[in-house]
């Protein structure tokens, strides 16, 4: 029976491999360790417990309006107000069943069979495989090395006249990288001057280190307001990722675009978990901070052992919670005689050789790294990482 091209364009992920390794070994019940998760692993806030049950209690079980309750859509609007300074009122705003259904609405409200969609390079996968379902092509631009900073000369030059939207996701995943002002600002006046949409992917916003400070695009360039579509949710600031509640914040033209694809797909995201959602981003603050904090610590951890082990380099992450680790020295070397060809094999012989996952960079578009998450907690962390030090230091 038929299946559509629509789908069939779209490509198994390219850490399929390595999870169905980890789960038969898990399966076998093989001690696997996971450097490689991104889901954060702490309790959903107290406020969106509580919210969540009153909602049940009063029968608040119903559909919601398309773009998402009121309540909701205000909150987001003053969380934004007050944390950037910035002014959406709430028909520019519209809730989703996470930032990933967003992303995927706006892109299926923006591009049409044959357009060009820019995504920089190491970029998440899912971003791809949405602009290859709507017909686009993702035109992928890497970012300068080491830095993993945008490389806007690059990324003019990709420019066509097929171009309709650049996607950046700063704090990055898999980088941690929060891109540069200076270089956000001259994307935004290239994007205004081109006529093409940014989607912004902040959904690490809060979770950045040292003080080092995110701030919204439209902080540094006001006047692209109209172009830009800012996604955000509550997966990885709160801890939420099962409740499945994301917001997107730009033009009332483009949000009711989205609104309108949207209705026919979901009707608008699970009631109960948009109170929950409520809960968190009115009284979840200092549980935030908390969390922010044990990442933090986590990271330094991870820092000072990355520093001891051979053949690798990184560059320390100023948000998210992944470091992005260069392995290109170690191609070419040999785990027990088995020759490590790129970051696929890495990560398959580290599994093998130490039941340890790691992500290769190919799944971000970018060979010859792997990317390793600290969402597990401090004792998982520190042997995941003492067994990544021995098959380091095995190879030869
Ligand atoms: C860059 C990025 N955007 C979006 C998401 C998905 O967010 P949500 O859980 O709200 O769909 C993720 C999750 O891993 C992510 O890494």
């Amino acid at each position: 029976m038929k299946i559509s091209q629509s789908l069939l364009r779209m490509q198994p992920s390219a850490t399929r491999a390595v999870a169905e390794r980890a789960k038969d070994l898990r399966d076998q019940g093989v001690p696997v360790l996971s450097l490689s998760s991104g889901v954060p692993g702490f309790k959903s806030p107290e406020a969106s417990r509580r919210y969540a049950e009153r909602a049940m209690e009063e029968g608040k079980t119903f559909y919601t309006v398309t773009t998402g309750n009121v309540e909701l859509r205000n909150a987001v609007s003053d969380y934004y107000k007050d944390r950037f300074g910035l002014i959406y009122e709430n028909d520019q705003i519209i809730v989703g069943a996470g930032a990933k259904p967003l992303i995927f609405e706006a892109l299926g409200a923006i591009i049409d069979p044959g357009d060009e969609v820019i995504l920089t390079a190491p970029a998440w996968v899912s971003y791809v495989e949405q602009i290859r379902f709507f017909g686009g092509k993702p035109v992928i631009v890497e970012t300068k090395d080491r830095t993993f900073e945008i490389d806007l000369d690059r990324l003019r030059a990709s420019i066509s006249e097929k171009t309709v939207a650049i996607v950046i996701n700063s704090p990055n995943n898999p980088t941690g990288v929060i891109y540069s002002g200076k270089i956000i600002e001259d994307l935004c006046h290239l994007a205004v001057e081109k006529d093409l949409h940014i989607i912004n992917d902040e959904i690490y916003e809060r979770l950045t280190f040292d003080g080092c400070k995110y701030r919204n695009p439209l902080c540094y360039a006001p006047e692209a307001k109209e172009h830009i579509l800012n996604i955000n949710g509550v997966s990885k600031t709160y801890s939420m990722t099962g409740w499945r509640i994301g917001y997107a914040l730009g033009s009332r033209e483009l949000i009711k675009k989205i609104t309108a694809l949207q209705g026919p797909l979901t009707s608008g995201a699970c009631s109960v978990a948009q109170w929950a959602a409520l809960g968190a981003i009115r009284e979840a603050e200092s549980e935030v901070d908390e969390m922010v904090a044990t990442y933090q610590k986590r990271r330094e951890i991870i820092a000072t052992e990355l520093d001891q082990f051979p053949h690798i380099s990184y560059v320390k992450p100023q948000g998210a919670f992944y470091f992005f680790v260069d392995i290109r020295e170690t191609i070419g070397l040999s785990s027990n005689g088995n020759i490590i060809t790129d970051d696929n094999v890495f990560a398959e012989e580290l599994l093998e050789k130490e039941q340890v996952t790691v992500i290769p960079g190919s799944a971000f578009l970018l060979p010859g790294y792997v990317r390793i998450s600290f969402t597990k907690g401090q004792d998982e962390i520190r042997s995941g990482l003492n067994r990544m030090k021995s098959f380091l230091v095995s190879l030869s």
